[in-house]
């Protein structure tokens, strides 16, 4: 290890024993990112996850059922102010049936993903959410539908779902008021994040990676409050400019940072769920594979209708929009073989460590 320091190999050797670093460390580390120090932690990263996961990966069937938002989050391709995005609803037909197909391919997640739409109510939400689970018992509902108030978190739990993915984005408050607008807060963001856990949801949280005016204190703060809340998943995927957004110029996050802050996440959390995002694999064809590689052990293929996929569009150059469920599943499954992992038919729960 001639070209990496010291200090730096001192800290990744420190976290992958103790799991934790302070802010400065956290910061230093972030700062010394380079191609010598991610060549030393990714095989920690992936050593710990053999250990906890094997070389397991879980697939959740993504379904992006609506990209109507009432937000204005100036990063997202989805956001209100967009007009040129092509919007649409999934009815609840629809859906079902894609939760259908999907369990014929071998998923035993599904997650509903949408923008924050109040077109559909708690009442259609839990009709959906218990129609699956009673077709398909053997499965997990995960929810990605932004912020809802307490007692919608809770009646969603009651009719089945177990698990809920909501991105904290940046754990810093000025950070977060540079990426949203001020009608949109950090603090219920936050306590959304601390409901869903009260609640009793598996809870993913998490952050793009290079988002605009990141630096790396935000880095810093975002693997502090992931140490401290010990989330059951952590989705981190590079930022990527959107065209029709306030951030279309900005440039977009990198592969290395990324893949990186993967083997990073897995030192601080050795159980967590770590996908390797779409947008990983969206700034290069291989990242999601090297996202493997460096620790992460989840992949989310599309199980949208084909005809939608164009539509749901985050970010400029998403992959998977003109293909078919079935080919998602396949490709996936050819490229975690590909490099001597399989994908397993499996609901994938967290692995909690014994106390
Ligand atoms: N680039 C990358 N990720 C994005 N997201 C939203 N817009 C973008 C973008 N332009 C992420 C956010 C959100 C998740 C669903 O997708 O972190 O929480
Ligand atoms: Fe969709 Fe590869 S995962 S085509």
């Amino acid at each position: 290890m001639k070209d990496l320091d010291e200090k730096t190999i001192r800290l990744i050797d420190r976290l992958e024993a103790e799991h934790c670093l302070t802010l400065e460390e956290y910061r230093y580390l972030v700062e010394h990112e380079s191609q010598e120090a991610k060549a030393y932690i990714a095989p920690k990263a992936r050593r710990i996850a053999d250990q906890v996961y094997g070389h397991d990966i879980y697939v959740r069937g993504l379904i992006e059922f609506s990209n109507y938002c009432k937000n204005n989050c100036y990063y997202c391709g989805i956001r209100a102010d967009n007009s040129r995005c092509d919007r649409y609803r999934l009815t609840e037909d629809v859906i079902l049936k894609c939760c259908d197909d999907g369990y014929d391919y071998g998923y035993r997640t599904f997650v509903l993903q949408s923008g924050e739409d109040p077109y559909y109510t708690d009442d259609m939400l839990c009709r959906i959410i218990s129609k699956i689970r009673e077709r398909h018992p053997d499965c997990a509902v995960t929810l990605s539908i932004g912020e809802k108030s307490y007692e919608s978190y809770k009646r969603y739990f009651e009719a089945g779902a177990q698990r809920y993915l909501l991105r904290h984005e940046t754990a810093d408050k000025d950070h977060y008021g540079k990426l949203h607008p001020a009608r949109m807060s950090f603090d219920h963001r936050m306590n959304c994040v601390r409901q869903l856990r009260e609640i009793g949801y598996d809870v993913g949280i998490g952050m793009m990676i290079g988002a605009p005016m990141q630096t790396s204190l935000n880095l810093a703060e975002d693997l502090k409050f992931i140490e401290q809340f010990q989330p059951e998943m952590c989705g981190m995927g590079p930022f990527i400019p959107h065209d029709d957004t306030p951030f279309r110029d900005q440039p977009a996050g990198t592969l290395d940072m990324t893949l990186y802050l993967l083997s990073i996440v897995r030192l601080i959390c050795p159980h967590v769920l770590l996908p390797a995002t779409t947008a990983l694999g969206t700034i290069h064809p291989l990242g999601r594979e090297m996202g493997v590689e460096a620790g992460a052990n989840v992949v989310m293929p599309n199980l949208s209708p084909t005809e939608v996929r164009q539509k749901y569009l985050l970010y400029n150059n998403k992959i998977c929009t003109g293909e078919e469920s079935a080919q998602c599943r396949g490709c996936l499954q050819a490229r975690m073989s590909g490099i001597g992992y399989q994908v397993v038919v499996s609901r994938g729960d967290v692995k909690r460590p014994v106390a």
